[in-house]
């Protein structure tokens, strides 16, 4: 949670999903009640964000088990094993789904042959868990990545990779909270984030519920500030970071690091450990989303492409790790992150 908002809140057995798509007009919590409904809302975008995805995941596998726990033990286990597959088809890029279903999985493989009750009742404790450790994670992001931030930085990001991508707090933006927290004034530049503008919508948005400065800008306006020396830093989220350290993020962060080496200005990217992929050898091996043409020929109602034209709209990109200044994770910061740093993270 932050300020006054909850990206997922579990009331009265139900999930209960901030609508992302209504903001910053309304703001809006529908429920949710099996896996199907939370698969379709992380497709639809009503949840987004890689930390957030992944809690919403488990949550889905927890309520299809609440609610097949009546029926046989055949139609309960095929039951779930459906739940996982409509859960892993939703989103392909950010790795926490997997991540978070992996977790739910290992509960309910141990939990075999017990009362559905009981094992509705673990996935639930587990889909807890993942929730209440991720806003923990973010809160020792924000500590280590706040010592990279001077008083006065003003610092560029990109999409949204605040507490409305996470559990709470956020992992860029837990990074500027913890900075703000520790004393430090610091503003943020937000790129608007085409096409689906989650930086004008909801980084703009929640920093504003905290009362934290924001500028929004047009994507294509972060060079000419860069230029200006008016950006000093530039911290990102991420869907999914290979073994060797290249990142990918929202469509757009690519650039953005080009730029930021060709200014000399240190381009951080913040991210647990739950989005890092060591079964991903490097960037090109991570599946990139592609989604509808409407989200580029339009937003909403309004059309402003000529119809049938030919579009592609993938919606995220990588950063060769060579262009990351550093990796902010729960375990510290990664400077110049390779292979082998990133291996030792998972060793200590
Ligand atoms: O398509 P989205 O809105 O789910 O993309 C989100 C991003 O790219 C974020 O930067 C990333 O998930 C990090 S969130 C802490």
């Amino acid at each position: 949670m932050a300020g006054s908002f909850h990206t997922l809140r579990w009331r009265d057995g139900v999930l209960e999903l901030l609508d992302q798509r209504a903001l910053p007009d309304h703001v809006e919590y529908p429920v949710f009640d099996s896996a199907r409904a939370v698969a379709d809302a992380i497709r639809a975008m009503v949840v987004r964000g890689a930390p957030a995805i992944g809690c919403a995941a488990a949550y889905g596998v927890a309520l299809e088990a609440q609610r097949l726990s009546a029926g046989s033990g055949e139609a309960f286990l095929a039951g779930l094993e459906q739940a996982f597959d409509v859960l892993s088809g939703s989103r392909p890029t950010a790795v926490n789904l997997f991540w978070a279903l992996a977790r739910v999985r290992h509960v309910l493989d141990a939990a075999r042959g017990m009362a559905h009750a009981v094992i509705a009742e673990r996935l639930l404790d587990e889909a807890h868990a993942i929730a209440a450790e991720d806003l923990r994670i973010n809160q020792a992001m924000g500590h280590h990545g706040s010592a990279l931030l001077r008083d006065g930085a003003r610092v560029l990001t990109h999409c949204n990779a605040g507490a409305l991508a996470t559990a709470g707090h956020g992992t860029a933006l837990g990074v500027i909270r913890s900075a703000i927290a520790s004393g430090k004034k610091v503003s943020v530049i937000a790129d608007e984030t085409r096409p689906f503008l989650q930086g004008a919508r909801l980084t703009a948005w929640e920093l504003q519920q905290d009362e934290i400065p924001v500028t929004l800008i047009a994507d294509n306006a972060a060079g000419l500030l860069m230029s200006r020396g008016e950006i000093d830093a530039v911290i990102v989220g991420a869907d999914r970071v290979a073994a060797n350290g290249d990142v990918a993020n929202k469509i757009g962060t690519y650039g953005v690091a080009v730029l930021a080496r060709r200014h000399g200005i240190p381009f951080y990217v913040a991210c647990p450990l739950s989005t890092i992929d060591p079964k991903v050898a490097t960037g090109a091996a991570i599946p990139i989303e592609e989604r509808g043409a409407e989200e580029i020929t339009g937003f909403g109602a309004v059309r402003w492409a000529p119809r049938a034209v030919r579009v592609r709209n993938p919606v995220f990109d990588v950063t060769p790790a060579e262009l990351v200044s550093a990796l902010i994770t729960e375990r510290g910061v990664v400077e110049s992150p390779d292979y082998g740093k990133i291996a030792r993270l998972f060793k200590d």
